[in-house]
């Protein structure tokens, strides 16, 4: 499959589903809420584009590391990630259902989501120059619409003009729980009391930082996802979308 790279001048016109004229889906929450399989059901089921933006900020955390420099130098970390080419695939069949990440022409899509880049992703995405550099690819890619895009930020920074904004949670527990599944899914070894603690601390840094913190929009809808299945889920959202995009039908 081609790559669907997130280099904002060439993504929104190289994505055949991407006619123009859809409406833009922002859905944020903590780790482990759900969000990327909504995303991903959402965008499925209207024909637009997924972008999941912690994908990037994983992947400028293997760029960082890899690298073995100290992330304590902000001006550093900032340059490697303005250098390096991260690029975002749709899910194929050995990626678990995970969008795949390429950095420089090398497949990373595993890597990006282990214990290791997980523990130091939120660090990374609380420097400002990281911020900036990723935060402007987004943009650029959802200025023509039709998209579904995941984050911490993307209603209140990245798509603050978003037609339909959701902020997806549930309890640390249940998020653990969901985590630990996906952890297994992969091969990957954990203690469900051990995930609740690196989630713990994961949603602390990002909703504490001083850039683009993880918060609820004003105009999002909470959605809390302990009682309702990814299917209520998928639909409430998707109801959503209809009725905005009944309105500027109307207009
Ligand atoms: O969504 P995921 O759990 O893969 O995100 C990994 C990390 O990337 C988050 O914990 C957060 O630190 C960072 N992130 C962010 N802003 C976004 C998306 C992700 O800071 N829009």
């Amino acid at each position: 499959m081609e790559l669907q790279t997130i280099d904002a001048s060439i993504s929104p016109n190289t994505d055949p589903r991407r006619g123009g004229g859809g409406i833009s889906v922002a859905i944020d929450g903590p780790a482990g809420a759900g969000k990327s399989t909504l995303a991903k059901r959402v965008a499925d089921a209207l024909g637009y584009l997924y972008i999941d933006t912690g994908a990037m900020y994983r992947a400028a955390t293997w760029v960082a590391l890899e690298q073995k420099i100290d992330i304590a130098n902000h001006d550093l970390v900032t340059r490697l990630v303005a250098n390096a080419d991260i690029q975002l695939a749709a899910p194929d069949e050995k990626s678990q259902g995970k969008v795949r990440v390429f950095v420089n022409g090398s497949d990373v899509s595993f890597i990006v989501r282990s214990r290791i880049i997980t523990k130091f992703v939120s660090p990374i995405s609380a420097i400002g120059g990281v911020r900036t550099i990723l935060a402007d690819k987004q943009k650029k890619i959802g200025a023509n619409g039709s998209v579904v895009m995941d984050g911490r930020d993307i209603g209140t920074v990245v798509l603050p003009h978003a037609e339909v904004k959701v902020f997806l949670t549930a309890s640390p527990e249940v998020r653990a729980k969901r985590r630990l599944k996906d952890m297994q899914q992969m091969g990957q070894t954990a203690d469900l009391q051990t995930i609740i603690e690196d989630i713990k601390t994961r949603d602390h840094i990002d909703s504490t930082r001083e850039i683009a913190p993880l918060k609820q929009a004003e105009d999002a809808v909470l959605i809390d996802t302990d009682n309702h299945s990814i299917d209520q889920v998928v639909e409430t959202v998707l109801e959503l979308c209809r009725q905005k995009l009944a309105a500027r039908r109307e207009q």
